[in-house]
């Protein structure tokens, strides 16, 4: 069936179409039923089945004598190590591990936090969980202790699971000075830390709540899967939204295993023996579905990255990896491929490699800009597809469905809705808009099988932050417009939500630091655009009355604090003293005209501004300081 035709059904018969994909599924118990609401009236799917995303995602395929089969490539540059790991050994060190979760008195229900880097051992501690009926909340290195301290308090883990470091390049990246830090922060104390040494890092263990991973897992008794319900969490990724708390986005069992082993064949056409890599982190929802979870539940081969597009050693980093792996189908952020572009803009090093084998070239994370579009259409030479998906969904909202029909890609564009988006186009009133012109990019509910039914322990702010604006529709965040022909343009957030280097960060928190320090009074921080990382913030700052400091070593101060207490990922490195913010008469600050202002883009100033003069005041301001190109 064409793609058209698939959309349709998937939309008009979605019951019939969703329980046909369930059978693609090993379930434990099929499910009779297939959509329904459950106590907070939020639609669920196939409600009453039961399965193991840990079996479905290994023990299957060795049930199946894919035992020998590579499951997983790990490459990683920056310790010079390659190795490969079948599903039958995947399944004997992820049933170890289980058991050692067991016999630290994890049960189903459980939630275990992993802070760990790019090796095997996070894999596997993530399908260790699934195969008890844990839930798992990976936290990205990245993050700084307060930001693991807020999501431990949240999420309550009984155990953490971590490794002694990361590497960026060429550094290392201490982890346990940061968990210790942050496990002292939180009120929360989890019974154990399980400590994977890494030789770049010796452990410092802090018995008997500190554990050593390797004595650990050798010493453990393998444990089988546990069922669990289709409905029953598999697990909490903590994401930014508009206020510095961040939402943990619960992710199924049963919708999720379904609409990410369709997503493989449908959105990313492989299958069985594919070798597949998403170069992302298993820290964020890209790492999740298309690093673990959907490319083992398809029967690929997945390879697990642990270096960078450059620097590792070169901008040729990636094709080496395409290359030597064979990969088939490949999805980056497209802020890597700028890294590459403007270290090798004619792209020569390309030319040592045979990447024969790709068919594909998937991008996302943020909007894939036009002109890297066109380099990378020009020099790699297969379908470049840009397609559009958030932590909150699982898998793409929108593609172009290459295992459907490939329909022509067009710059700028994430595609066409995949099967199961109702997506629509909607005015501030409610209203659908015309074909071609911008609103608020909604889906109607019910959504589709993977997205999230609520935020952990916060049901309110689920139907607040996403169901209260438009009754009956979810609300993306992002804004856009869809064409005539059905493609949608995804053109930012409306919110206050940035993307940087394809990391989701809300200003609203990085606010809350810079406005903790003792000079600040007030301070706007927005995503303003950047070449390179496609967002970067930045900070206006209104100091307190009669406070004398020396501008250059605030902002010097303020931005080591963002990078403690955030993290360096938030790439906050400048700041600009006013004396005056731009406000509405009720006091909210005009963050959109102040971005707007400093990317040179057409603005316009609400009626309900306090005062208009500060707008041109601010604008003499921000172009003196460099803040806007001369
Ligand atoms: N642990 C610790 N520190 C980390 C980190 C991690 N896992 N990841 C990044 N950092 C640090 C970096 O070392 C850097 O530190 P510095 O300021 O001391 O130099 C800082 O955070 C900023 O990192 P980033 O903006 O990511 O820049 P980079 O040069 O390290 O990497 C890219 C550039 C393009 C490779 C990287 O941003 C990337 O892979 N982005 C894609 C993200 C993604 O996959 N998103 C999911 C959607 S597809
Ligand atoms: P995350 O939840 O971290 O995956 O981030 C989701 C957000 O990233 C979306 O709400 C978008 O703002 C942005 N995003 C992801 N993919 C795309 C894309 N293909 N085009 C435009 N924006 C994207």
């Amino acid at each position: 069936m064409q793609y058209a035709e698939t959309y349709q059904r998937s939309i008009s018969e979605s019951e019939a179409f969703w329980a046909e994909r369930a059978n693609d599924i090993p379930w434990f118990t099929a499910p009779q039923t297939i959509l329904s609401k459950d106590a907070n009236d939020v639609a669920r799917w196939y409600a009453d089945g039961t399965l193991n995303t840990c079996f479905c995602a290994v023990d299957y395929h060795v049930q199946q004598g894919r035992g020998d089969q590579t499951a997983l490539i790990y490459d990683s540059p920056v310790t010079q190590t390659v190795s490969r790991y079948s599903y039958a050994e995947l399944m004997d060190w992820t049933a170890r591990v289980a058991g050692g979760l067991v016999e630290l008195g994890v049960a189903k229900g459980d939630v275990v936090i992993i802070y760990m880097p790019m090796v095997p051992e996070t894999i596997v501690a993530m399908l260790a969980c699934a195969r008890i009926g844990a839930v798992h909340s990976v936290v990205f290195g990245g993050f700084a202790a307060d930001e693991l301290a807020m999501r431990i308090d949240d999420a309550t883990p009984k155990v953490v699971l971590a490794a002694t470091c990361g590497i960026e390049t060429e550094r290392v990246i201490p982890y346990q000075p940061l968990l210790n830090g942050a496990l002292d922060l939180a009120r929360h104390k989890p019974a154990h830390v399980v400590m994977l040494e890494r030789p770049q890092a010796p452990a410092e263990l802090n018995a008997p709540r500190d554990i050593d991973w390797a004595s650990w897992a050798a010493a453990a008794e393998p444990v089988a899967c546990v069922p669990v319900a289709a409905t029953d969490p598999l697990y909490i990724l903590y994401t930014s939204g508009t206020t510095g708390k961040p939402k943990g986005i619960v992710r199924d069992n049963g919708g999720h295993a379904v609409a990410l082993k369709y997503s493989m064949s449908a959105v990313y056409d492989v299958g069985i023996g594919d070798v597949y890599w998403a170069a992302s982190d298993v820290g964020w929802v890209v790492g999740h579905s298309y690093i673990v979870y959907g490319p083992l539940l398809a029967g690929c081969t997945t390879v697990v990255y642990e270096g960078k597009p450059v620097k590792t050693p070169d901008a040729g980093a990636f094709w080496r990896v395409l290359a030597e792996h064979k990969v088939n189908s490949f999805f980056v952020a497209p802020t890597a491929f700028r890294a590459i572009k403007k270290e090798d803009p004619e792209c020569k090093l390309l030319a040592q490699y045979d990447i024969s084998s790709l068919k594909y070239q998937f991008v996302a994370g943020e909007r894939l800009d036009p002109p890297t579009y066109y380099w990378l259409e020009q020099h790699l030479q297969v379908p470049i597809i840009d397609h559009w998906w958030q932590t909150e969904t699982g898998w793409s909202i929108c593609a172009n469905l290459a295992g459907i029909e490939l329909l022509p890609s067009r710059a700028g564009s994430c595609g066409v809705p995949a099967p199961g988006w109702d997506l629509r186009v909607l005015d501030e009133s409610g209203q659908e808009v015309a074909a071609g012109e911008e609103g608020a990019i909604v889906v109607k509910a019910p959504l589709p099988p993977s997205a999230f039914a609520t935020v952990w322990r916060d049901h309110e702010r689920f139907q607040q932050s996403y169901w209260s604006q438009f009754p009956g529709f979810y609300l993306t965040g992002d804004g856009g417009y869809q064409d005539a022909d059905g493609y949608v343009y995804v053109m930012g957030r409306t919110d206050d939500v940035i993307n940087v280097a394809g990391h989701r960060l809300s200003t609203g928190r990085i606010e809350e630091v810079v406005a903790e320090h003792s000079a600040v009074a007030e301070c706007a921080v927005v995503g303003i655009h950047d070449a390179e990382k496609g967002q970067v913030p930045v900070g206006l700052l209104l100091l307190k009355d009669g406070i004398n400091v020396d501008d250059e070593s605030l902002v010097a101060e303020l931005v080591q604090s963002v990078r403690d207490n955030v993290g360096p990922i938030a790439n906050f490195k400048r700041a600009l003293v006013v004396t005056r913010l731009p406000k509405t008469r009720s006091g909210k600050i005009l963050r959109q005209v102040i971005r707007k202002m400093i990317d040179g883009d057409a603005y316009t100033v609400p009626s309900t501004i306090d005062d208009p003069n500060i707008i041109p005041e601010l604008e003499a301001t921000l172009r003196e300081q460099g803040f806007i190109d001369a």
